[in-house]
């Protein structure tokens, strides 16, 4: 297949570095690929961004307004990896707002299939569309979308990430940010990621952005087998964040504000080997919960297996429901911040 001139080189940089390249246009966001992009600052502006269009959207009236910010324009959801909460949240966003959308969910029903390489089908997208959101089960494809968009297109529109292979997955990292802030835990806590953290890659991205912010401190609780790999250890080292490496959930429950639950990630699996690996220690049941300080929360970016007993639910600190609900918001305050509509809002 033949390939666009600059891309490996492009490819070989950090994602420090691509971020870099790729987050701003004219000193606004304009790609989203990368947990690394966002400031604490920038968090800030999207959580009051989110919080205030949610006041807006209480009222008929208000819902009406929203409908008309982004009426001229129109949203791709390029969603060929499974997804039911980022692919919804992100509809249901773009239709609160006003825009038009268009969806493609299977490559077989796409001209993939006759061999069309990523970048002629992304160019293809930005003739008919002025915003691609993309989950793909490719490593990178969200920042290859990008690169074609900004450096080889005629129409450079805004890429946004759902979820990229398994190295990123920055809004559910930002929804995450969200559902930490208004439980005012977000700075100067304690949270436990439990689970599968050697290929969740929303853990990886919460990493990044919890360090935006002074004093947390992060226990990482899983079987040796799933243990967080050693890059995101090396990045909280960096930036000086403290913590933990442990096998004992029972321990480190009652010391946390928040916990942090994930699956395991066996779609990843090369040999089955997650089967060969007990996660019994690692699942939070109704007497785990009691151990929980009253006011801790439990967080899951779902879907959930057997890894929170649904008995756990009735708990007032039973959070993961609520994340669901928060990602629409959150995605509303980044496509008006992406699409530069952002202002409209407080003009209300
Ligand atoms: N949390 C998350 O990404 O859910 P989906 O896979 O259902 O989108």
């Amino acid at each position: 297949m033949q390939q666009y001139e600059g891309w490996q080189e492009f490819k070989n940089k950090t994602n420090e570095e691509k971020a870099k390249i790729l987050s701003k246009k004219d000193g606004n966001l304009f790609d989203l690929i990368y947990a690394q992009q966002f400031s604490k600052d920038g968090l800030e502006e999207l959580f009051l961004l989110a919080d205030t269009v949610r006041k807006i959207a209480k009222t008929q009236k208000g819902m009406n307004f929203l409908r008309t910010i982004l009426s001229d324009k129109r949203a791709m959801l390029f969603f060929v990896q499974p997804s039911t909460r980022t692919f919804l949240s992100f509809l249901n966003a773009c239709q609160i707002l006003g825009m038009q959308i268009s969806e493609i969910r299977d490559t077989t029903t796409s001209s993939e299939v006759k061999g069309e390489s990523p970048e002629d089908m992304i160019r293809t997208f930005s003739s008919y569309v002025d915003l691609i959101i993309v989950r793909h089960h490719d490593e990178g494809f969200a920042e290859r979308a990008a690169w074609t968009l900004n450096f080889h297109a005629n129409r450079t529109i805004p890429v946004i990430n759902g979820g990229s292979g398994k190295d990123q997955h920055p809004t559910q990292a930002l929804l995450d940010m969200y559902t930490l802030k208004r439980a005012d835990k977000v700075e100067g806590k304690k949270i436990a990621m439990v689970g599968d953290l050697r290929r969740g890659r929303t853990v990886r991205s919460l990493c990044r952005l919890l360090s935006l912010y002074e004093g947390n401190e992060i226990y990482f609780v899983s079987p040796k087998e799933f243990a967080m790999k050693q890059d995101i250890l090396n990045f909280l080292d960096s930036k000086g964040v403290k913590y933990t490496v442990t096998d004992d959930l029972e321990s480190v429950a009652p010391q946390v504000d928040a916990i942090y639950s994930t699956r395991i990630q066996d779609e990843h699996d090369k040999d089955k080997e997650s089967s060969n690996v007990d996660i019994s220690k690692f699942c939070i049941t109704e007497d785990l919960i009691n151990k929980l300080k009253q006011d801790a929360i439990v967080m899951h970016p779902f879907p959930r297996r057997y890894e929170i007993d649904v008995k756990v639910d009735k708990d007032p600190r039973a959070a993961y429901w609520k994340q669901g609900r928060n990602g629409m918001w959150i995605r509303i305050a980044l496509i008006l911040k992406v699409m530069q509509r952002d202002k409209v809002i407080y003009s209300y």
